[in-house]
């Protein structure tokens, strides 16, 4: 664990590290929240494992993230420390001149006009998926949609067009980015050297070989000439000078990224709509051009972030909220206090779409991140959710099976129903 890098850090609960840890893995919401109502905007939390991060939820503290000068704080060293298998090369881990190298080279697939392109193919996935999904009986919707979202990654941004291939890369990926249930814990890596790291670290890798080996294929095919290019993340990968191991690496990360906060906003969304038939006949009768579908997707997303906090590491000395933070202390940025602030939200606990009805978002509001690091995918989101939700809205009645939605829990860096959202569907 990391000593203290400041020398006095902002106030924040004395329970052991143990103890936060585990508290804030099971309840990370409800942890953020009663710990601001004792401390105030900015707090020090302790995680075994971890070390010493300073929650803060101020405007300085956002435009320390937004900042013009993204020297003063790294984003993949603090993620990296949350998330030690996100490689140090990829977009999410890396920082400085290489980050922007991948995330030139990564990016251009994401494009909003490209991703706007494949709509309607994606509904016609969504449709095939939805034929799937088990009638009268409970299911975990997240265990649903992350399939659905893996798809739609792998056949319309990674480009892997061939059908049968398309499936064997879903399967793999399925099988290296789950483990079952949702482990409260990150775990350590092998460099922690503690005693489970290694063991753990060969486990990640045991189950990531068949992916790294179709995604190897993948590239070869292509740099051969045996399958076209396609205009994918594969062509732009597989045009470039990278060796394989290299460009296994900067995909494994992306695939994990697109995958997981994706499934989580599909699954908060359709959750949301499934507790009003209100908002289902609306959407019905309006569809998802009306700014009332982005009402409920906002609204969702502000109460049930999938993503918890724009985390950096300082690279120099800052005032945060009035505390002097010194460099090497970890900021996170916590997007449900940003989401729950009364002064922005009046009260904040309560689903009203209509808040997102009334203008444009208060620059509070950034489930997707703000500046150099704000998330890539934002648009593929968008158009995800307009191909996905109302397609499983049209062929199924879904009933959760808790009475509120399901409590968040920590997963590394996303926050995923504690249920994974248990439901019942029928047909319409
Ligand atoms: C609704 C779904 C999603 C949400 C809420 C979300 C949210 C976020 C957030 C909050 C960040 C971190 C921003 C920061 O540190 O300041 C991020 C980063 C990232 N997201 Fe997303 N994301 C979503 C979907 C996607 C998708 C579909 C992709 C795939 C294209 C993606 C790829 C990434 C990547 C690669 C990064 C790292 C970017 C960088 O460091 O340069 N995300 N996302």
């Amino acid at each position: 664990m990391r000593a203290d890098p400041s020398p006095a850090l902002p106030p924040g609960p004395t329970a052991h590290p143990l103890a936060q840890a585990a508290v804030f893995a099971r309840d990370p919401q409800g942890a953020l929240l009663r710990a601001r109502a004792r401390y105030g905007p900015v707090f020090t939390l302790r995680f075994a494992g971890v070390g010493p991060v300073v929650v803060a939820a101020t405007s300085d503290a956002i435009e320390l993230v937004a900042d013009a000068d993204p020297t003063a704080s790294r984003a993949g060293e603090a993620r990296r420390r949350v998330l030690p298998q996100a490689s140090a090369r990829s977009m999410f881990g890396s920082d400085g001149d290489e980050h922007r190298q991948v995330r030139a080279r990564i990016t251009p697939p994401f494009d909003a006009r490209r991703v706007a392109e494949r709509e309607v193919a994606m509904t016609e996935r969504a449709r095939a998926h939805v034929k799937t999904w088990p009638i009268g009986r409970p299911f975990r919707l997240l265990s649903r949609t992350r399939t659905l979202a893996e798809d739609l990654f792998v056949r319309f941004v990674l480009g892997v067009e061939d059908d049968v291939r398309a499936r064997m890369v879903v399967q793999a990926v399925g099988a290296a980015l789950r483990t079952p249930g949702n482990p409260p814990l990150t775990p350590p890596d092998r460099d922690e050297q503690r005693p489970l790291g290694p063991l753990l670290h060969a486990e990640f890798e045991r189950r990531l070989r068949p992916l790294r080996g179709l995604l190897t294929r993948e590239v070869a095919d292509r740099r051969s000439g045996r399958i076209p290019m396609g205009d994918g993340i594969l062509a732009h990968v597989a045009a470039s000078e990278l060796s394989d191991e290299r460009i296994v690496d900067e995909l494994l990360v992306v695939l994990a990224a697109a995958q997981e906060p994706m499934a989580i906003a599909l699954t908060r969304v359709l959750d949301r709509f499934a507790r009003d038939p209100a908002l289902v006949d609306a959407l019905d009768r309006d569809g998802p051009d009306a700014p009332a579908f982005d009402a409920v997707a906002s609204e969702a997303l502000r109460l049930h972030p999938p993503a918890l906090a724009s985390l950096r590491t300082l690279t120099r000395d800052v005032v945060v909220g009035g505390h002097a933070l010194s460099a090497g202390t970890d900021v996170m940025v916590a997007f449900t206090l940003l989401n729950r602030d009364p002064a922005t939200f009046p009260d904040p606990d309560r689903f009203a779409p209509s808040r997102f009805l009334d203008g444009p978002p208060p620059p509070t509001f950034l489930p997707f991140g703000i500046g150099e690091r704000r998330c890539p995918g934002e648009p593929l989101a968008g158009v995800e959710l307009r191909a996905t939700v109302p397609t499983v809205l049209a062929a199924l009645r879904l009933r959760p099976l808790s009475r509120e939605p399901e409590r968040a829990v920590q997963r590394a860096t996303v926050l995923v129903p504690q249920r994974s959202a248990l439901v019942v569907a029928t047909r319409r």
